[in-house]
């Protein structure tokens, strides 16, 4: 969004008319409230509150364990902070397995409990009935293949996916499945550039790319990792744009030491009252103990 001025609220046509005039989507992780402000302010296009909340606000070692109530107190704290941007919620592990009227009430409740504009989920053919279904009830729907990390497990870890032709060919068999039952974008995670290309020639909606390669209609980053406050690992395919953690460690360590040298709170950080206000209670309090 070059013009700041002329901003809107971005809804789904908004993005596929980012693409009719060949322009990048931006796409970044958020999960609290001032985050999402400023990103918001920034000019970002589309928000994930991702389930990745699991490992980069929660600690967790992997994004299994995170609740929908979890997901759904991020959610909403996004949401209050976001004016323009397109904001999906992302259906954490369990959310829509177990039966098709589940994963609708899930879904459900990230458009009206916490106001998102459209819900992401992992798989591909696989979870085909399950988008059908959230997309009859009228929720819009991103899918995401590739890497899938609530599937890593069977995955062999977290792996680039479509190495090899066959590989490469359940990726599209996958989109193509995804695209018939209703999404209106997907999102390829970790896979070669080549293997993008065609799947984004193979289906007619928004692809997006987080390690997938320029060549789909928009990017997307877990903003803790361009950030630079994700330390546990750093994929190949992330830019770190700043370096917070470095940032954050130095002002807590220069606040420790102006406790400990007694130079915080300074001068201009107390309150006053007027003198006489002191004197006279200085007064009462000696009369007191007298
Ligand atoms: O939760 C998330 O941030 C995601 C990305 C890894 C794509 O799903």
């Amino acid at each position: 969004m070059a013009d700041k001025e002329k901003r809107k609220k971005i809804a789904i046509p908004d993005l596929y008319a980012l693409r009719e005039k060949g322009e990048k989507i931006s796409w970044l992780t958020a999960y609290d409230y001032p985050t999402a402000l400023i990103m918001d302010q920034a000019g970002i296009e589309m928000i994930l509150v991702g389930d990745s909340a699991a490992m980069t606000m929660h600690g967790h070692p992997n994004t299994m364990p995170i609740t929908m109530d979890e997901m759904i107190s991020h959610a909403k704290a996004v949401r209050r902070a976001v004016k323009y941007a397109f904001v999906i919620g992302d259906m954490p592990f369990l959310a829509y397995h177990r039966s098709v009227e589940d994963a609708i009430w899930n879904a459900g409740r990230f458009m009206k409990e916490a106001g998102m504009d459209a819900i992401k989920l992992e798989g591909g053919e696989r979870v085909a009935p399950i988008v059908r279904g959230i997309v009859n009830a009228g929720i819009p729907v991103i899918g995401h293949i590739g890497l899938t990390p609530q599937s890593s497990a069977m995955l062999g870890g977290f792996r680039v996916q479509g190495k090899s032709a066959d590989s490469a060919l359940t990726q599209i068999r996958d989109a193509k499945a995804l695209v018939d039952a209703g999404v209106f974008a997907i999102l390829l995670e970790c896979i070669p550039t080549p293997v993008s290309a065609k799947i984004r020639e193979s289906v007619d909606v928004l692809i997006f790319s987080i390690g997938a390669g320029p060549v789909c209609d928009g990017q997307l980053l877990i903003v803790h990792d361009m950030l630079g406050l994700f330390q546990a690992f750093q994929p190949k395919f992330v830019r770190q744009y700043c370096n917070l953690s470095e940032i954050m460690s130095k002002a807590f360590g220069d606040f420790i030491k102006d406790v400990k040298a007694g130079t915080f709170p300074a001068k201009e950080h107390e309150y006053s009252i007027p003198e006489e206000e002191v004197k006279k209670l200085e007064a009462i309090l000696a009369e007191r103990k007298a």
